[in-house]
């Protein structure tokens, strides 16, 4: 059988990984666009044998998104699964916060999603398949002082999601944000620290105090964990889910 085609943003970080890992697994072709691409060791390594290439990509660049999505439509014929997973993290208050920080934030969490969504929307509808998986976060459900940036444009990425799981919804394509809590990467370890400094305590302190009180399981999730949810999204048995912004995250927001 044909394998199907996912393309997975940011997928040399922290959950990327673990979702490159998964998708190979599971027989997809996976195609990481990374800033900092993936080596040819770490290639083989996440690949287990699987069949996974990457491509030096900045996707807050159009031309440079458009030319993989093209070059990958060339060489495999399709493209099924899309996952808007590059982020990063900013933690200030609003009047300390740079102004070209919250716009390039904005640019890669939200813009940057809007580009990959634009280019892959045409190989689906010709195909009347494809799934559409945007990381956003409980941030783009709640507040959390001090991310301004971050829980802007994962607001936004959700407001994204809606409208095109709505202009795709008889085309055989599903849109969904998967909203994560707190899970074990760079992205969440560097945050700790810079949480810390803001606050003067440690970083086990800033888990213990600030953190974990939030988290009724106690707990930071696995990447594995979001990596299986999405997987799951892609497939064809969650045909009926779209337009959702789900939400993994140790009961967090049931609080
Ligand atoms: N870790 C968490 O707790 C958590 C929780 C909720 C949501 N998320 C979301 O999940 C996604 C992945 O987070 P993570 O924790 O794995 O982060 P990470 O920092 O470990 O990895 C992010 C990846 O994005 C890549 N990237 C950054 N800028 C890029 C650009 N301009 N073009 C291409 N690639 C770029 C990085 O090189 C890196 O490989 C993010 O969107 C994040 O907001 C994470």
């Amino acid at each position: 059988m044909e394998s199907k085609v996912v393309i997975i943003t940011g997928g040399a970080g922290g959950l990327g990984k673990s979702m490159v890992q998964c998708f190979a697994a599971n027989g997809y072709r996976v195609i990481v666009l990374d800033i900092q691409p993936l080596t040819i060791e770490q290639t083989t390594e996440y690949a287990n044998g699987y069949a996974v290439s990457s491509f030096a990509c900045d996707v807050t660049r159009e031309a440079q998104v458009e030319n993989i999505v093209d070059t990958v439509v060339q060489q495999f014929g399709r493209m099924d699964v899309l996952v808007n997973n590059a982020g990063t993290q900013h933690v200030a208050p609003v009047e300390l916060f740079p102004t070209e920080k919250f716009q390039s934030m904005l640019d890669l969490m939200l813009v940057a999603p809007f580009i990959a969504i634009k280019h892959v929307l045409p190989v689906m509808k010709r195909q009347q398949f494809g799934r559409i998986i945007n990381m956003a976060s409980v941030n783009g459900l709640i507040g959390f002082a001090g991310k301004a940036a971050y829980n802007s444009a994962k607001h936004g990425l959700i407001g994204l999601t809606k409208v095109t799981a709505l202009e795709t919804a008889t085309d055989g394509i599903t849109v969904n944000a998967v909203c994560p809590g707190y899970v074990d990467t760079d992205l969440v370890q560097n945050q700790l620290a810079e949480i810390a400094g803001m606050r003067g305590i440690t970083e086990e302190e800033v888990l213990e105090q600030i953190i974990f009180p939030l988290v009724p399981q106690k707990r930071l999730l696995q990447p594995n964990e979001i990596a299986n949810l999405v997987l799951f999204l892609s497939g064809e048995k969650a045909g009926g889910i779209t337009g959702q912004a789900i939400v993994i995250d140790g009961g967090y927001t049931t609080q």
